[in-house]
């Protein structure tokens, strides 16, 4: 399969440079702030909505993005799939702070921790294909991903005809596994 590569260089934002903002790990303090972003977004059917109780439950996998205040900008997760699947989902930067590169910096940090987690691939289902594309994902058909990752998209008012795109990321440090080779994560 060919290899992908993220712009992993460099400190923890990668190669995205702002002194003002920073890429960290979400705390829970921090959830009612993703709450509101990702609301702000379902409510245009642009994502799917996420309850306060799910926040908290998965915090430890959000990445987030802070202003010198410490404010939310914005927020990405990294869900674990199988020895070497995971998901990028929850990509949101509010819309007074997209365009600098804020969108772009979460998806390296979530690439940035599965390659430390040790997993190979990263897919995301989402209706902006160009800014993964321009992170080293590439598109997939659908079908190939393992029938265990539609679970959450029953819940989406979408279902079942959403258009959303597949893409993935494949580590090039683990060029030898493919999608085709993630039958395991259906089990
Ligand atoms: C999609 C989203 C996360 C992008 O965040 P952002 O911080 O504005 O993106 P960036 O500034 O990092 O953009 C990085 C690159 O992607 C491109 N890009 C970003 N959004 C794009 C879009 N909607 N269409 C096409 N290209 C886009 C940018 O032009 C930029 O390209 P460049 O590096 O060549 O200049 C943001 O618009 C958003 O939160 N949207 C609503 C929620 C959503 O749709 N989430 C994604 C799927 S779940």
């Amino acid at each position: 399969m060919k290899s992908f590569s993220l712009h992993l260089s460099g400190g923890d934002a990668g190669d995205w440079e702002d002194p003002r903002l920073e890429i960290r790990p979400a705390r829970v303090g921090d959830v009612p702030a993703i709450f509101e972003l990702i609301r702000t977004f379902a409510d245009r059917k642009l994502m799917i909505k996420r309850s306060l109780g799910e926040l908290y439950e998965s915090i430890r996998e959000f990445q987030v993005a802070v202003d010198a205040d410490d404010r939310v900008l914005g927020c990405a997760a990294l869900h674990v799939f199988w020895a070497d699947l995971a998901e990028l989902k929850c990509l949101a930067v509010a819309e007074a702070a997209q365009g600098r590169g804020i969108g772009r910096a979460l998806i390296e940090a979530c690439g940035r921790e599965a390659r430390g987690l040790g997993i190979s691939s990263v897919f995301t289902l989402t209706y902006v294909a160009e800014i993964f594309e321009k992170s080293g994902y590439r598109k997939i058909d659908k079908s190939e991903l393992p029938h265990k990752i539609w679970n959450e998209c029953v819940r989406c008012p979408l279902f079942p005809s959403c258009n959303e795109i597949a893409l993935i990321w494949t580590d090039a440090d683990h060029v030898e596994t493919g999608v085709h080779e993630l039958a395991g994560a259906t089990n």
